[in-house]
């Protein structure tokens, strides 16, 4: 009997093969949406600010945004350094169709990661591991394709603030202590704290970053 797969099933939702096509046909859909679903973000805001900090010097490094959306996190990273290797990875093909070409993408889930390990100098996420339902494997399978020593941040939703936004029935979110304990599996420093969009902004206590070493 498998004792930890047990556990992991008995404290999380599966994403079942019916599960994951509703998850990518909803993001499919939600990809008409630059309103809500943005291809570009200000590099002001903080959320871009503290990853690109934790992630340090990108000359010649190779780094994947995961659940990346339409790209626009690894679109700014790469203006920022045009000799980084940024990679993509995203669910939903109709979103990645946004990403710019000088950004390799990999459609897939973050659950199941198209990489050999350690392939990374760098992984983040942001507002998308929310989504993943298996998270547990979805931080092991980050973790797994960074090199020892490589960078991992995380930026996430509070679930001490759950209710405060409309969610599809998938979604999960995190308190500090939870996803510091995933990641400590994996990684031997381990930190987060609340940010919110504006360095110059007191936090509201909804979005937590989580900054590792591998
Ligand atoms: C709220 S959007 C965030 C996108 C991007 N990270 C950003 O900040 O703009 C969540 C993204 O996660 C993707 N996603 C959901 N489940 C996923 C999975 N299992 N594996 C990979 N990507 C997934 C969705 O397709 C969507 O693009």
């Amino acid at each position: 009997m498998n004792w930890r797969r047990l556990f992991r099933r008995s404290a999380e939702a599966d994403l079942t093969p019916e599960l994951r096509a509703r998850i990518q046909a909803s993001f499919d859909e939600a990809s008409r949406n630059e309103e809500h679903f943005p291809s570009t973000i200000d590099p002001r805001i903080y959320h871009v600010k503290v990853i690109r900090e934790h992630l340090g010097p990108l000359r010649g490094k190779r780094v994947l945004d995961v659940g990346c959306g339409k790209g626009r996190f690894a679109r700014v990273f790469r203006e920022q350094e045009p000799e980084a290797e940024i990679w993509g990875l995203d669910i939903s093909e109709e979103m990645l169709r946004f990403v710019p070409p000088e950004i390799q993408t990999r459609a897939g889930t973050m659950t199941k990661l198209p990489f050999a390990d350690a392939f990374f100098d760098g992984a983040y996420a942001t507002e998308s591991l929310e989504h993943a339902v298996e998270i547990e494997q979805a931080v092991a399978e980050m973790c797994r394709v960074v090199k020892p020593g490589g960078r991992i941040a995380i930026i996430d939703k509070n679930a001490e603030q759950w209710g405060r936004l409309e969610t599809p029935e998938w979604e999960r979110w995190f308190t500090r202590k939870e996803l510091e304990r995933m990641l400590k599996r994996h990684c031997r420093e381990v930190a987060s704290r609340f940010i919110s969009y504006w360095e110059d902004v007191e936090p509201d206590g909804l979005f937590i970053i989580w900054l590792a070493v591998k």
